[in-house]
C-alpha cells in the first residue's frame, strides 16, 4: 500500500521513522518547502507546493497512493481542507492527525481570539508585543501596528525586505527554545504581551511558560474549524489507524 505523508510538524517526523520500517506499507512524504533547510524526514520526501489541488489530485492518481495521513500543522486549514476533498473525490481513506489544543492552567493570563483584527481591543497602545505566530501570518496584524505599540515578529527565516510598520522588528531564531532562553528573551526585549497561535504540542510550549512565570498576558488565536473527515489526536493513533487500512 502507498500512503502519502503531508508532512511539517514533529509529529510527522515521527510518523515518518514509524513508517519508514513498517512491513506492507511504501510511503512518500510532501514538505510545502516553508522553511530552506528542514529536519530531515526518515521517508522519501517530495518539497514544495503542488502548485494547486488539481496537480495534487493528478500528482496522487500518478504516483498511486492509495491512502493519506494528513499531520500538517493544526493551523494549515488550506491544504488539511483541500486534501479531504481530493481523497473524497479519488475515493482514498484521508486521516487528520491534530494535536489537542493548549489548555489554560492556574498562573495563566490567556485571552482567545477568533482572528487578528480582535487584537487591539486586547493589547494597549505603547505595548510591546512579542508576536510568535511564525511566517505567513505578519500582513494580518497590521490592525494592531501603530498607536505605539513595538511589534516584534519571531520568525524561522526573516524576510529581506524592510519591517512593514514603523516601530517593528523581526527576531530570527530557530526552534525548539527552552524555558530559560524564553525567560531571558522577553526580559531582554521587555515584552508586555505574547501573541501565539493556539498550536498544541510540547515542542512550541515553552513561551506559555515563560510569560505564565513572569506574569505576562498571552494572546492567543483560536483553532480554525478542523477539516471534514477522520481526525485523531496522536501519532499514536494515526500508526493505528495504518494498520487497520
Ligand atoms: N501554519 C502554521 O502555523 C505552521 C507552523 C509550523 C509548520 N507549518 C507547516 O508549514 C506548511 C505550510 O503551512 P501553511 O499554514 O502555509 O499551510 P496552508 O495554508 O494550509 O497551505 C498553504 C499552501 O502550502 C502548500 N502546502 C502546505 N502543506 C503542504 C505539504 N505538506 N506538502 C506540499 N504542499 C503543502 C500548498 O501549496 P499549493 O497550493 O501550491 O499546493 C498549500 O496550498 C505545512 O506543511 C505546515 O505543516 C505551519
Amino acid at each position: 500500500m502507498k500512503l502519502l505523508l503531508l508532512a511539517g510538524t514533529a509529529e510527522a517526523r515521527r510518523l515518518a521513522r514509524a513508517l519508514a520500517g513498517m512491513e506492507g506499507i511504501s510511503a512518500i512524504a510532501s514538505l510545502a518547502g516553508a522553511t530552506s533547510d528542514p529536519a530531515p524526514l526518515a521517508l522519501p520526501t517530495r518539497t514544495g507546493g503542488f502548485g494547486g489541488g488539481k496537480v495534487q489530485a493528478a500528482w496522487m492518481r500518478e504516483q498511486g497512493i492509495d491512502a493519506v495521513l494528513d499531520a500538517t500543522h493544526p493551523f494549515a486549514s488550506r491544504i488539511k481542507a483541500r486534501t479531504a476533498r481530493i481523497a473524497r473525490a479519488l475515493g482514498l481513506p484521508c486521516l487528520h492527525l491534530i494535536r489537542p489544543p493548549w489548555r489554560a492552567g492556574p498562573g495563566d493570563d490567556w485571552r482567545e481570539v477568533e482572528s487578528t483584527a480582535e487584537t487591539p481591543a486586547h493589547i494597549p497602545p505603547g505595548a510591546t508585543v512579542l508576536l510568535a505566530t511564525g511566517r505567513g501570518t505578519l500582513a494580518d496584524f497590521a490592525p494592531l501596528a501603530g498607536q505605539g505599540r513595538r511589534l516584534i515578529s519571531r520568525q524561522i527565516e526573516v524576510p529581506d525586505a524592510p519591517f512593514p510598520w514603523p516601530g517593528g522588528e523581526y527576531l530570527a531564531a530557530r526552534p525548539p527554545f527552552s524555558l530559560d532562553d524564553e525567560i531571558a528573551l522577553f526580559q531582554r526585549l521587555k515584552v508586555d504581551w505574547l501573541v501565539a497561535k493556539n498550536a498544541g504540542g510540547a515542542g512550541a510550549r515553552a513561551k506559555l511558560d515563560a510569560a505564565r512565570a513572569l506574569r505576562l498576558p498571552v494572546l492567543l488565536l483560536a483553532r480554525p474549524a478542523p477539516p471534514e473527515g477522520e481526525v485523531v489526536e496522536s501519532v499514536e493513533a494515526a500508526l493505528d489507524w495504518v494498520k487497520r487500512l
